[in-house]
């Protein structure tokens, strides 16, 4: 290198021989900046731009919303009827029906469950004020009705159809019951009973009149002992007159007198004439009618009415309704069940506490 070069860079500088350090080096040539000058069509250009990308972002927004309300709707439809693969079949007798995801833990949910000998209630001592319902505070206590106890409660969805009962019970037997102090009248001597009261009856009643704690109706609230309080005092059953009108009228509120002797060895009890249970109408009125007790209406159901053959139909009143059972799923949280849309009528599920689930569908008019 020429020793009178000046370094050309900072590079060079640096590494310059020392013979040159009290040089003083040339600063380093400034880049040129290039400078563009604005001018309108730039201006223009570049609010097009923005515009494009504004566009473009907005449209991104729209289609994205659009895709979430899709996926949306196809959760709505696939969380209220099954999806494809348990779409119940279509049969002769029904009309787009779809399918809904039924907890098994229902199984002991609902007007039909038995309890019997057999089958226990699991809930007998976790009912509470949102099942049951106190008598004393109904309409009609103490003048169509009085009670055994004050504190006799019942399920809370049957207390309307039993008050109907006995209003019409006493209005249509003005000449045996009453509804003033002095005169004879309905009494309800039980209602929900706990274990600890059943446990006590079960103690004192021979076998046969009193089910084992844990296996009694009076559990779940939907049983209810009716008699009459008579202007002595005297507690006593109802009489001819009295019970051939419950016999005959019962089912229209939805009760079966649930023990008749006749049945003592399916039911496990004997003749009880003031034992009434709540089942529903439809249900009550075909039991009535065919002399069937509970063990062998449900046994009816699960054998010949299963929804992939034929529905049991009963009319009841004014209204048409259509029954069918449906077997829980086995190892499984939910059972898929078949229901009618809307537009076919109302439906409810009962659980029959043993291994499977009723529809009862109300045919729309
Ligand atoms: N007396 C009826 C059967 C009961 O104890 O539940
Ligand atoms: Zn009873």
């Amino acid at each position: 290198m020429n020793k009178n070069t000046q370094p050309q860079s900072a590079e060079q500088y640096k590494s310059a021989p020392s013979a040159q350090k009290n040089t003083q080096p040339k600063p380093p040539k400034r880049r040129r900046r290039i400078r563009i000058k604005p001018n309108k069509e730039g201006m223009i250009a570049l609010l097009g731009l923005l515009l494009v990308v504004a566009l473009v972002v907005v449209a991104i927004i729209f289609i994205a919303k659009g895709i979430i309300y899709v996926v949306n709707n196809n959760q709505e439809e696939t969380t209220t009827a099954s999806s494809d693969n348990s779409q119940p079949p279509v049969l002769p007798w029904n009309n787009a029906y779809v399918a809904v995801e039924h907890a098994n833990t229902n199984i002991a949910v609902g007007d039909l469950i038995l309890v019997n000998f057999n089958h226990a209630y699991p809930y007998a001592d976790s009912l509470n004020s949102n099942n049951l319902k106190a008598l004393a505070d109904q309409e009609g206590y103490s003048s169509y009705f009085v009670l055994g106890t004050r504190d006799i409660k019942v399920r809370s969805s049957i207390v309307s159809a039993l008050k109907d009962m006995i209003f019409a019970l006493v209005d249509a037997n003005p000449e045996t019951l009453g509804k003033e102090s002095g005169t004879d009248r309905i009494i309800i001597t039980s209602g929900y009973r706990d274990t600890i009261k059943q446990t006590e009856l079960f103690e004192k009643n021979p076998e046969g009149y009193s089910a084992r704690p844990g296996h009694s109706e009076h559990h779940t609230g939907y049983a209810v002992d009716i008699q009459v309080f008579t202007s002595k005092n005297a507690t006593v059953l109802l009489r001819d007159a009295e019970q051939e009108w419950m016999e005959a009228h019962c089912a229209e509120y939805g009760f079966v007198i649930r023990y008749d002797g006749s049945k003592a060895d399916l039911t496990g009890i004997l003749d009880e004439p003031w034992h009434y249970r709540y089942v529903g109408v439809p249900h009550a009125t075909y039991m009535t009618e065919h002399l069937l007790c509970l063990e062998e209406y449900l046994e009816m159901l699960r054998t010949s009415h299963t929804y992939d053959k034929t529905p049991l139909e009963i009319k009841a009143g004014e209204k048409d309704y259509l029954v069918y059972y449906v077997p829980a799923t086995e190892n499984a949280t939910f059972t898929s069940i078949p229901v009618p849309p809307a537009s076919e009528g109302t439906y409810t599920i009962s659980g029959d506490n043993m291994n499977g689930f009723i529809v009862t569908v109300e045919k729309a008019s």
